[in-house]
């Protein structure tokens, strides 16, 4: 068998992926038509000829306006239960979702109504797919830091059902330190920490996510690439990076994928792991990221037998299910 269905075929747990990223347009008219809402599309082709993005903010501009089709708890689940189905299609037999509350509480959604909705799709695809889950709920950090504490404040009665905290959207001019204290407070919770940076932002950024938001786990990573004692630091401590090679490509972090740097991660020690970040607008699920770097040809059966398995050390499960799956 080829290298990319060797790939495909392998047990693997996603660890980068917001439940926002994986409205389909099908989807969305579907919501938008039963909820009454607005989009400003003719059709399907319509939208998918939308996603065409030269930077991060150009793709969020259009996934948040997206995500408006999102009303009722019946939505996050049925939003999750599609996604599970292409993770049992994609041998993805565990994944830490993300989600962004504040897309969802400033239209007026009630924080309950997310969370209540995407845990029943999750106990839905354990029971039907055996597929395990956890939530990490996400700070937008283009708002302020108030803001996030009323976030993390309204999630209060679900944190015994939240993995962790994470940090995205804009990512320059927003650097990891205006949420010290926000991340704090998680970790006062038990809370488990995690944040983009290094995706659009400068190494820098990665620094402070280390250091001052005390980071569990890194999403996306690649400027780290820029500074050696950085790289020495992340390898050195066996931090894991969730890297999103057709994300990348489609927001212009790298200018074609045979230019994606996950070889050069994996051969400098790097705990890189690969995943999807917003498949219905970067084209593709997990093993549709996994396919497009094996095309490449720069990796080995080898190195996907150690993406793989570098997704379930970098996961959030107890060691005796990640020595479960290893
Ligand atoms: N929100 C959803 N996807 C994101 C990404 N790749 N970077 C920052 N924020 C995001
Ligand atoms: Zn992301």
């Amino acid at each position: 068998i080829d290298l990319a269905t060797f790939a495909a075929g392998l047990p693997k747990a996603e660890l980068h992926l917001h439940i926002e990223g994986s409205l389909e347009p099908e989807q969305m008219f579907a919501f938008a038509r039963r909820n009454a809402v607005a989009i400003p599309y003719p059709d399907v082709e319509a939208v998918r000829a939308a996603y065409a993005f030269n930077n991060l903010q150009d793709f969020l501009d259009i996934y948040y306006a997206g995500a408006d089709v999102l009303r009722t708890e019946a939505d996050f689940r049925e939003l999750a239960a599609a996604y599970f189905a292409r993770c049992a299609a994609d041998h993805v037999v565990h994944t830490e979702i993300f989600f962004d509350p504040q897309t969802h509480t400033a239209r007026g959604i009630p924080i309950g109504t997310v969370i209540e909705g995407l845990l029943a799709g999750m106990a839905d695809a354990q029971a039907e797919h055996g597929i395990s889950s956890s939530l990490i709920l996400c700070f937008l950090r283009h708002l302020d830091e108030a803001d996030a504490f009323a976030t993390l404040e309204a999630a209060r009665p679900w944190l015994d059902r939240i993995a962790g905290v994470g940090l995205d959207s804009s990512e320059q001019g927003h650097p990891p330190s205006k949420f010290e204290r926000v991340f704090a407070a998680a970790a006062e919770f038990g809370l488990k920490r995690v944040a983009h940076a290094g995706e659009e932002g400068p190494p820098a950024y990665v620094t402070e996510a280390l250091d001052l938001l005390k980071v569990d786990r890194l999403d996306h990573g690649n400027r780290s690439l820029e500074d050696p004692l950085l790289v020495a630091r992340l390898a050195r401590s066996g931090m894991t990076l969730t890297v999103c090679p057709l994300s990348n490509l489609k927001l212009c972090v790298v200018p074609d994928i045979d230019a994606h740097p996950i070889d050069r991660m994996l051969r400098l020690g790097l705990r890189a792991t690969i995943n999807s970040d917003d498949p219905a607008y970067f084209g593709g699920y997990v093993n549709d990221n996994y396919s497009a770097v094996a095309a490449s040809g720069r990796l080995t059966r080898d190195d996907f037998v150690t993406l793989a398995r570098n997704s379930f050390l970098g996961s959030f499960l107890p060691d005796a299910d990640v020595a479960r799956h290893l």
